[in-house]
C-alpha cells in the first residue's frame, strides 16, 4: 500500500506531456499539444494534451485521463503499477503504508497460496518431463494431440501420478501444512483421511495477468465415463473463476496488437491455435462467459470474436455471449466451426492458412449470423419471421451507444425486409423493458459506471415524460469546472434603494443558488464534486480543480475530464486550424450559468410535482389529498415563476 503522501508527490511531479511523449509524438498546437492517439487507428491526430490540466483526450475514441490513468491504459498496468512507474521516472522514492496486522495475515495467506501453486506446477511439470509415467502416458497423450515440446513448456503442461499421495506427501514434505493444502483444493479430505485431488490426469495451469499460476485444469485421460472429463481448481482466495481468462496471459499483447481478442471453449482451443500462430486466443473455460471476463478483455480491445462448436450447445453458448458483449457496447463477431469441428480439431486437421483463412471468412457479425441461422426456418412463416425479429431487436437495444444501434438498424431492416421505424420501435420498446426491471433493483447498479441510467434516480415512467435531470446537472457541473473563478455582476437594490452593482464569484453564485433551494443532485458523482464546491465555500478556501483530474475516485475523475474536455479543447482546435473566431462561452457566462441554473431548477420542480401526483394518486386520506394538492398548488406557482425568469434569461 503506497502512502497517500507519495501518490501525492507523484501526481505533483508527473508532467502529463512529459508522461505521453514517451509514448506519442506531440506537437505544440495552442496551449495544447497534439498527437496521433495510441489506443487507436486514426491518421489525422486527434490526441490532445493539455499541460496546464494535467490531462489527456482523444476526440477520436473518447478516451481521456491523468498521467496516471494514461500509464494504466497504455502499459496495461493497475493502479499501484503504475504510481510505481512514474515514481521511477521522477525519482520518487515510495514509501509504503505498513499494512495492518489483519491486512498483513490475509495478505501472508494469499501469498502461501501462490507459493503452494507455483510448487505445484513445478512438481506437475517435473512429474511429466521426468518420470517413467508421466513421459509414457502424460507426454505421449500431448504429442499424440499434436503439442510440440515448445508448446507445452510454453504453457506450463504437467501430469499427476496416478497414486493417491505423490503431491500430498511431497507438498507436506516442502514445508506447507494441512490446512493450507486444503484451501488451496490440490488437496481433498475425507474421513481424516488427506489425499490428491488430481490423479493420473494431465494438467494445465491457469495463470493470472501477470504469470502467477492461480489454479489448474486436470483431464482425465482414461475413457472411464463415470469420471469427470476435466476437472478444475475451485474458487479459493488467490482463484476467482468468474474473473480469470485462459490464457489471456499469453495473448494479451497479440490482442492488443490485432485489437481483436477470439474467445473459444477451452484450454485445447487456446493452446492448439497458439501453435498455428494464432496468439490472441483465450477460453473462458470451466464456467459460461461472465461481466467481469468481458470487462477484463475490453482493458485490451473493445472487439470480440466467438470461435463456437458449431453444435446445439455451442450454439446457445454463442446467443447468451452475443448479449453481454454488446451490452458492455463492445463489437462481436461470430464464427460456427463446421458439425463435429472445434477450433482445437480444426487446428490440428487444416493447415495455419487454412485455419486463418476459415475464420476470416467465417466471421459474422450478430445480425448475419442469428438471421442467417433462424430465416432458414422461418421462410414464409410470418409468426416466426415476427420472432426473429423480435430476438435481434433484443441483441441490438444491448448496445449502449446510440449511433451503433442506428447503424445496426439499418443494416438489419435490410436484410430482414422490414421497415426500419418497425425495428427502432421495438428496439426501444425492449429497452424501456429493460430499465423498467433495471429501475426496480439497486443492488444491480454499477459503482463504475456513470452512465446516467445507472446513476439518476429517475423513474422509468419520469423518463417517458422526458423528466430527467442529468443533463443539467451535469452541465451545471461543467460550468462550475470550468469557470468557477470568473466573476460576474449582477444589478441590484441596495439599502437605499439604490441600483448597486454587486460582484459574484460563479461557484459562490452557484453554490448559494443550489443550497439556498435545497436542491440535491440525482447523479451521485456531481453531488461528490458539488459538495468539495460548497465545503471550499463554507470553509472560505480557494478550491484547486486539479484535484477532481486526480482523485481517487475513477468515477469521479473520468467525469471532470470529460465535462471539461471535449467542447472546451475542440473549439480551441478549431480556432487555431481555421484561424476563425469561435465566440467562446467565457464571454458570456453569467448568461449560461444563470441558464442552466434555472433549467435545472424547472427540472427539479418538475420531477418534485410529478412525485407529488403520483402520492396523490395513490392517496385515500382526505386530509392528505388536501395537503398534497396544497402542495401542488405551491409547486406549480414557483414553476410558473421560474418558468418565467427562465424565458426571460434565454430571450435575453
Ligand atoms: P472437449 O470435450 O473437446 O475436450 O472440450 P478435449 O480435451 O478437447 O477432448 P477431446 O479430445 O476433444 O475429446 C473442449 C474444452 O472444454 C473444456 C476444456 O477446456 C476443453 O479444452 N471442458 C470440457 C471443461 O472445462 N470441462 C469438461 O468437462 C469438458
Ligand atoms: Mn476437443
Amino acid at each position: 500500500m503506497i502512502k497517500p503522501d507519495t501518490i501525492d508527490k507523484i501526481f505533483e511531479s508527473a508532467r502529463i506531456e512529459e508522461v505521453v511523449g514517451d509514448f506519442v509524438t506531440l506537437k505544440k498546437r495552442g496551449v495544447n499539444m497534439l498527437g496521433l492517439c495510441p489506443f487507436h487507428n486514426e491518421k489525422t491526430p486527434s490526441f490532445t494534451v493539455s499541460p496546464a490540466k494535467g490531462i489527456f483526450k482523444c476526440f477520436g475514441c473518447g478516451k481521456g485521463g491523468n498521467a496516471v490513468n494514461f500509464i494504466m491504459d497504455h502499459e496495461h498496468f493497475s493502479y499501484p503499477e503504475a504510481l510505481k512507474y512514474l515514481a521511477n521516472k521522477y525519482s520518487i522514492e515510495v514509501e509504503e503504508e505498513k499494512p495492518s496486522a489483519e491486512q498483513q495475515e490475509a495478505l501472508d495467506e494469499k501469498e502461501s497460496l501462490f507459493n503452494l501453486t507455483a510448487f505445484a506446477q513445478k512438481h506437475f511439470e517435473e512429474t511429466l518431463h521426468n518420470t517413467e509415467e508421466g513421459k509414457a502416458i502424460g507426454l505421449s497423450y500431448f504429442k499424440e494431440r499434436g503439442f510440440t515440446t515448445e508448446t507445452i513448456k510454453k504453457f506450463g503442461l504437467g501430469y499427476s501420478l496416478n497414486t493417491w499421495d505423490d503431491f500430498t506427501s511431497k507438498a507436506l514434505k516442502h514445508g506447507y501444512n494441512k490446512e493450507l493444502l486444503e484451501k488451496s483444493s490440490l488437496v481433498r479430505t475425507k474421513d481424516h483421511e488427506t489425499y490428491d485431488a488430481f490423479r493420473a490426469r494431465v494438467t494445465f495451469p491457469i495463470h493470472n495477468l501477470s504469470g502467477r499460476v492461480l489454479g489448474f485444469g486436470a483431464r482425465i485421460l482414461t475413457q472411464d465415463k463415470k469420471k469427470p472429463k476435466y476437472i478444475n481448481t475451485a474458487e479459493s482466495d488467490i482463484y476467482h473463476k468468474s474473473k480469470v481468462l485462459y490464457g489471456l496471459y499469453f495473448a494479451k499483447s497479440a490482442i492488443v496488437k490485432e485489437d481483436n481478442c477470439n474467445l473459444t471453449e477451452g484450454y485445447t482451443d487456446v493452446i492448439s491455435l497458439h501453435q498455428v500462430g494464432i496468439e490472441n486466443v483465450i477460453a473462458s473455460s470451466g464456467t459460461s462467459l461472465t461481466v467481469e471476463q468481458i470487462k477484463l478483455i475490453r482493458r485490451y480491445t473493445t472487439n470480440i470474436t466467438l470461435l463456437f462448436d458449431g453444435d446445439p450447445a455451442g450454439i446457445k453458448a454463442a446467443f447468451r455471449g452475443i448479449d453481454m458483449i454488446l451490452e458492455e457496447g463492445m463489437n462481436v463477431r461470430i464464427v460456427l466451426f463446421p458439425d463435429g469441428e472445434d477450433p482445437d480439431s480444426y487446428a490440428r486437421n487444416y493447415r495455419p492458412a487454412e485455419v486463418k483463412e476459415f475464420i476470416e471468412k467465417n466471421a459474422h457479425d450478430f445480425i448475419t449470423f442469428k438471421t442467417n441461422l433462424l430465416l432458414e426456418e422461418t421462410e414464409n412463416d410470418p409468426i416466426k419471421k415476427a420472432a426473429l425479429i423480435k430476438e435481434i431487436a433484443l441483441s441490438i437495444s444491448q448496445i449502449p451507444e446510440p449511433i451503433a444501434r442506428t447503424l445496426y438498424v439499418q443494416k438489419s431492416s435490410e436484410l430482414l425486409q422490414i421497415d426500419e421505424k418497425l425495428l427502432m420501435a421495438e428496439i426501444n420498446k425492449q429497452r424501456k423493458e429493460r430499465f423498467r426491471k433495471k429501475a426496480g433493483e439497486p443492488s444491480a447498479k454499477d459503482e463504475q459506471s456513470w452512465q446516467p441510467e445507472e446513476t439518476e434516480i429517475t423513474s422509468q415512467k419520469q423518463l417517458e415524460k422526458g423528466i430527467h435531470v442529468d443533463k443539467q446537472e451535469r452541465e451545471l457541473i461543467r460550468l462550475l469546472l470550468l469557470y468557477h473563478d470568473q466573476e460576474i455582476l449582477f444589478l441590484a437594490d441596495n439599502e437605499e434603494g439604490q441600483p448597486q452593482e454587486y460582484r459574484y464569484r460563479i461557484d459562490e453564485y452557484i453554490v448559494d443558488e443550489i443550497l439556498d433551494d435545497e436542491i440535491t443532485f440525482d447523479n451521485k458523482y456531481c453531488q461528490q464534486i458539488f459538495n468539495e464546491f460548497a465545503n471550499a465555500r463554507n470553509e472560505e478556501r480557494k478550491l484547486n480543480v486539479q484535484q477532481f483530474f486526480h482523485h481517487q475516485e475513477p468515477a469521479v475523475s473520468s467525469m471532470a475530464i470529460d465535462l471539461t474536455s471535449s467542447q472546451y479543447l475542440l473549439s480551441e482546435q478549431w480556432e487555431h486550424k481555421h484561424g476563425i473566431f469561435v465566440k467562446k462561452e467565457e464571454d458570456d457566462t453569467k448568461k449560461i450559468v444563470t441558464e442552466v441554473l434555472y433549467a435545472l431548477k424547472l427540472k427539479k420542480l418538475e420531477k418534485k410535482i410529478y412525485e407529488n401526483k403520483e402520492l396523490l394518486h395513490d392517496e385515500k386520506d382526505d386530509d392528505k389529498i388536501i395537503s398534497h394538492l396544497e402542495n401542488l398548488r405551491q409547486l406549480e406557482s414557483i414553476k410558473t415563476l421560474i418558468a418565467k425568469e427562465l424565458s426571460r434569461i434565454v430571450t435575453q
